[in-house]
């Protein structure tokens, strides 16, 4: 089989990673890809949708994989299986759970899928009304994709009038704040869970913890993860089957009543409030840096799953995973999330231990490579991934790694997984 994976990140390496190890795998493709997934497979420099296509027609690609939202929610699926090429993920109208924040909110309304309770609007003494019948903090929400910058938390109803305003008058967002959501504050604790979805059967995923914060103590600016592990025994079987029967059933079945069946991976944002999971939200792809922690966990082989999601044979398909914890730590630039940093050249340092050589390893995100050396280049520049018995032995040997790479400015969190222990 040939894969071409469209993306760039740690998430996309990861894929990959787990796709050479696969026998069935012939040729790897990566569009645009990094510094380091041309070691893994060929980066092919295409951005354009339908050139993309053309590619995937004339390189005989039996299976494309969409790692980020942004092409997902632009329709390149469609354009795909227009051409009648296979690919995993879903259509530009099933994206919407995540492109649109108030699409998803009404689709949790009308098939009664616990949320926090909330109004979507675009008008501001709607707005200014609800937000003082609600105790504080109060959240306010864009409408549409924002980098993950567009969920403010407001700790007075001041500060989420503000929020609105900027929202509604354009100028905090562009068109994608010209409506907003909002809705209470909940107070539990939060998981990621994956369901690899055909449009009517799916695969769950072991569940996972983000740490979206940057600093240690979950302190300082939201990034788009610093680390996370799985699973995480903050849930038993109570919770998942809770989470299957009020979330993804009534999500699948929902969306096909909709006329828009979800493939691919459905990635639920939930808040644990007192043992009964909400959601807060949905994302039509892996989590980064959750699919480089799920994607080592996997012990059948990852082309079968994606290939069968993207045929709706799921329901023939019985995959296994590990019984080990994984753990993964980003490293991340200098000025990382406010700004980009200078290149930096990485240095990983030969790992002689063999307990950590073979139970750990790097995935490469913000990477590029010059005359055969690697610099870091991006914001969040890798993830040293480790796994074992038990979370504590995961994240020693993931820590015994991260204490081998070193690039100027190189900054982590010291605490990830804290949570679990
Ligand atoms: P979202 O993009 O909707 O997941 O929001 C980003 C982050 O904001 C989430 O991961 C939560 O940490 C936080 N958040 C969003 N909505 C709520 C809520 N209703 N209550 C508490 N925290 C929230
Ligand atoms: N790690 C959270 C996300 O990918 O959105």
């Amino acid at each position: 089989m040939n894969v071409l994976i469209l993306g760039s990140g740690g998430r996309e390496f990861s894929i990959g990673l787990a796709l050479k190890k696969d026998k069935e795998v012939q040729k790897l493709y990566f569009a645009p890809g990094n510094g380091a997934t041309s070691e893994l497979g060929e980066n092919i420099a295409i951005a354009e949708y339908e050139e993309l296509a053309d590619f995937a027609q004339n390189s005989e690609i039996d299976l494309t994989i969409v790692g980020p939202e942004a092409p997902l929610v632009d329709g390149v699926v469609d354009i795909f299986k227009a051409r009648g090429l296979t690919i995993f993920g879903p259509s530009k109208e099933a994206a919407r759970l995540e492109g649109s924040k108030v699409y998803m909110k009404n689709f949790l309304a009308k098939y009664n899928i616990p949320t926090a309770r909330y109004i979507e609007t675009d008008h501001i003494e709607t707005a200014f009304k609800f937000i003082e019948t609600l105790p504080v903090p109060v959240v306010v929400k864009a409408d549409g994709l924002c980098a993950g910058k567009g969920v403010i938390i407001a700790a007075t109803h001041d500060e989420a009038k503000k929020a609105v305003s900027g929202m509604l008058s354009g100028k905090s967002f562009g068109d994608a704040g010209k409506k907003v959501i909002v809705e209470e504050f909940l107070d539990g604790y939060e998981l990621s869970m994956f369901a690899i979805c055909d449009g009517e059967d799916y695969i769950l995923l072991p569940a996972a913890q983000d740490h979206k914060r940057l600093l240690d103590n979950d302190e300082g600016p939201n990034t788009g993860g610093m680390g996370a592990y799985a699973p995480t025994p903050l849930v038993d079987d109570v919770i998942y089957q809770k989470v299957k029967e009020r979330v993804i059933r009534p999500t699948l079945d929902g969306m096909k009543a909709e006329g828009a069946p979800f493939e691919g991976v459905l990635f639920i944002g939930l808040m644990i409030v007192n043992g009964e999971p909400l959601t807060l939200e949905f994302n039509v792809r892996f989590g980064d840096p959750e699919c480089e922690i799920l994607m080592p966990l996997m012990k059948s082989p990852a082309s079968e799953l994606f290939y069968k999601a993207a045929t709706k044979q799921l329901d023939s398909l019985n995959v296994e995973f590990s019984d080990q914890y994984a753990v993964g730590v980003v490293m991340a630039s200098r000025n990382y999330p406010y700004k980009s940093s200078e290149p930096a050249e990485i240095v990983v340092d030969k790992v002689v231990h063999d307990d950590i050589a073979d139970n750990t390893h790097i995935s490469y995100a913000g990477v590029s490579r010059e005359d055969g050396r690697l610099f870091a280049t991006g914001g969040r520049v890798l993830v040293c991934v480790g796994l074992g018995k038990s979370i504590e032995e995961a994240r020693r040997r993931a820590y015994l790694l991260c204490g081998q790479v070193h690039f100027a400015g190189k900054k982590l969190r010291t605490d990830i997984a804290y949570q679990a222990l």
